[in-house]
């Protein structure tokens, strides 16, 4: 049998740094993303008896070593939950911009989790295929969902998993991927965040940071007070960076153009513009707005950036399988 799955990449609002089980992919904190509509990955699982190894390819390549022993790890917790005992032809095709901070990995594990377990013949619920997609990578957990979506921490694997909090959204909450540098990033999340908890001496008022977060943020979804999410979202990112920079060795992922789209988006603000950004573990910016304003805050940012540079992201759907 082959699974195909669609799934999309997500944008945290509040966001994960920090594992506490590095194998299981335990957080420190629980999380809350938004699932985007326009970036995505589509994946195809086949379990084969004619292979002697698993066999990745991304976007017709196939894949390095390191990410070969990753993926062949996966594919090895599918096999142990399902009993299937044969290696897998795996193909992948992205679109999204890998590691620049637009979290391919998400959408990766995600459609991967969804694919190989409909392969394999298991019949999963969401919650549990987003425990699967979690042991890829952490902010898959949530991308098996759509619209807003909380990942639970948890304290083991059975307890860590993800669950939307309104999949389909009934107010105007969008966002503007401003593409600054979409090459590899220098400092991967997993060794940007290990580092953190290790050296940081702040990493446990981050801990505290989240839980205040998480809480504020679901009273302002409750209220779809976009301007409230934003606000939240844009300190917690910023605090989420300033980890970074307390690091030992200090590092950062902002380029000096994002330091000037984050002027700029201030420069709107107090224009009466109300527009917010969030930063993951790479340059690019993103924009969080009302989409009522939409056209307004496009129009102010392509006089810095061309048009191809931004790319407007609905809210999206959770993981879709595809007929084969
Ligand atoms: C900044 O999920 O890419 O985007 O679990 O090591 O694969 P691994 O990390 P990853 O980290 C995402 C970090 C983030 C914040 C977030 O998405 O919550």
């Amino acid at each position: 049998m082959i699974g195909k799955v669609k799934a999309h990449t997500n944008i945290a609002l509040v966001k994960y740094w920090g594992k506490k089980d590095s194998g299981l992919i335990i957080p420190y904190t629980d999380s809350l993303s938004l699932t985007l509509d326009e970036f995505y990955t589509t994946t195809a699982v086949e379990f084969s008896d004619d292979l002697e190894h698993d066999e990745f390819k991304i976007d017709g390549n196939p894949v390095n070593e390191k990410n070969f022993v990753k993926l062949t790890n996966f594919m090895s917790h599918i096999r142990d939950l399902s009993g299937v005992t044969q290696y897998a032809s795996v193909s992948s095709k992205n679109h999204v911009p890998i590691s620049a901070g637009l979290a391919s990995s998400a959408s990766a594990f995600a459609a991967l989790a969804a694919a190989g377990a409909k392969a394999a013949g298991l019949d999963l619920t969401r919650q549990e295929l987003s425990r699967v997609a979690r042991r890829g990578s952490g902010s898959a957990t949530r991308s098996i969902f759509g619209g807003l979506v909380e990942w639970h921490r948890g304290y083991d694997d059975v307890s860590s998993f993800a669950e939307p909090i309104q999949e389909k959204l009934d107010f105007g909450l969008e966002m503007i991927a401003i593409l600054l540098d979409t090459n590899i990033k220098k400092v991967s999340s997993r060794s940007g965040m290990q580092s953190v908890v290790a050296t940081s001496p702040y990493y446990a008022s981050w801990i505290d940071v989240v839980q205040n977060d998480m809480g504020l943020m679901k009273e302002a979804i409750k209220n779809k007070d976009i301007n409230r999410i934003g606000k939240i979202a844009e300190l917690n990112a910023m605090r989420m960076h300033a980890l970074n920079m307390s690091a030992e060795p200090s590092f950062t992922y902002f380029n000096s153009e994002t330091l000037k789209t984050i002027e700029l988006i201030h420069d709107l603000r107090n224009q009466g513009i109300n527009c917010y950004y969030t930063l993951d573990a790479g340059p690019n910016v993103k924009v969080i707005y009302d989409r009522k304003n939409r056209d307004r805050i496009l129009k102010a940012l392509q006089i810095e950036f061309k048009r191809d540079q931004l790319v407007v992201a609905h809210p999206g759907p959770g993981i879709e399988y595809i007929d084969c």
